[in-house]
């Protein structure tokens, strides 16, 4: 009953609003990406220098995919010069180039199937792949190869970079981003996984022989506590990571790392950005983390059949409605109540641009008409 009345909600009145909305901010925009909020009702806008750029490419292909219009196609062609130069010039590019030339290049290339674009996209993928380290077999996530101090560390959000190597193994046939994106997985799922289906948010590594030597925590409360969006990541992270290799560990982890979740964040109420947060700590939103793991469950339930999934995700997309969507007309984000990141006290409880992603993307999973930007699209 309620499911059929959200639903007809996201149709006829949410996804119009948000479709209107982001075209609107196309205008205001003008060239720039938003990135999380900056004062009320609208976002701080940068140039294409952090890992937040492309979800901005992400929600205009959403609306995209909703009109059909040419106009709103080319609102997204015209941001792909930006990514391109940035490769080019390796501005500020770490891990997240999976993140930044997914949702840009990728989805470029699976759009209207132009050889640019995909040459862009796999030319990502090997700098991304460059990153291995050869003896622990993981993704660096920040600093360059020969920054000692970050030579070592390996991060939750990563799992989110591994489908574009998942997709140059496709593009291509050459196995070695394949079998880099697996290792990379199973060293994750080795140490950043902890016992009780909790995630570390990020994990030192010796570069020398790959040992072990400590967790470490960076937008979290604590190296010991559960940053919820990193919940999200390793969520979204594992569920993609099944469903490109068909592993049942990954899908394991996956569903250890979501009944985590829901163990620890409850379903009615917009998750703290910690969930091991200590009674003094101050408790700051973070939608995203909801809207992230909205958007997996529906695929780990596409993935396992298992309806239950179905049900999580959308009474956590029905809470985020009711709680954490701005129904004000003139603002420029969907989802209140994120936070970016809080030791580094920026973006506190405000819209988060992947917030927003991942919201519009998982209603429209839940309506049945979102694309398949991180797996293995059909029409690739
Ligand atoms: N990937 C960085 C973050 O989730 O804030």
């Amino acid at each position: 009953m309620r499911t059929q009345l959200f639903q007809d909600i996201v149709t006829s009145t949410i996804l119009p609003l948000a479709t209107k909305r982001i075209q609107r901010n196309h205008q205001i925009y003008a060239g720039k990406f938003p990135s999380y909020g900056d004062g009320d009702k609208q976002y701080l806008l940068r140039p294409n220098e952090n890992w937040l750029a492309s979800f901005w490419a992400g929600l205009l292909w959403l609306v995209y995919v909703q009109t059909n219009e040419e106009q709103d196609l080319q609102h997204v062609l015209d941001l792909l010069p930006s990514f391109e130069d940035r490769l080019d010039k390796r501005i500020r590019l770490n891990h997240d180039l999976g993140f930044i030339f997914t949702l840009s290049a990728r989805v470029a290339h699976q759009f209207t199937g132009d050889e640019s674009a995909k040459s862009l996209a796999l030319r990502a993928s090997e700098v991304l792949y460059q990153r291995i380290n050869p003896i622990g077999q993981y993704i660096q996530a920040w600093g360059d190869k020969d920054d000692a101090d970050e030579a070592g560390r390996i991060i939750i959000d990563c799992m989110m970079n591994l489908p574009l190597l998942f997709w140059a193994h496709m593009q291509t046939g050459n196995k070695k981003y394949y079998e880099g994106a697996v290792a990379h997985a199973r060293i994750s799922q080795q140490y950043l996984m902890r016992e009780d289906n909790s995630s570390y948010h990020t994990y030192f590594l010796d570069p020398n022989n790959g040992n072990p030597i400590n967790a470490k925590t960076h937008q979290g409360y604590a190296d010991d506590s559960l940053w919820a969006r990193g919940q999200g990541w390793a969520i979204y992270g594992f569920t993609m990571a099944a469903e490109w290799t068909h592993d049942d560990s990954f899908l394991e982890t996956a569903k250890g790392a979501v009944e985590r979740y829901f163990a620890e964040a409850p379903i009615t109420d917009i998750a703290p950005y910690d969930l091991r947060l200590p009674e003094e700590a101050p408790v700051y939103p973070d939608s995203s983390a909801d809207a992230i793991v909205a958007s997996s469950l529906l695929r780990l339930a596409d993935l396992t059949g298992e309806t239950a999934y179905r049900d999580k995700a959308e009474a956590l997309l029905v809470m985020l409605y009711d709680k954490a969507f701005d129904k004000r007309d003139d603002a420029q984000g969907l989802l209140l109540h994120g936070t970016q990141h809080t030791p580094h006290n920026y973006g506190i409880d405000t819209y988060t641009i992947f917030g927003d992603y991942f919201f519009l993307e998982g209603l429209m999973r839940l309506t049945g008409i979102a694309p398949d930007f991180w797996g293995n699209h059909k029409k690739d």
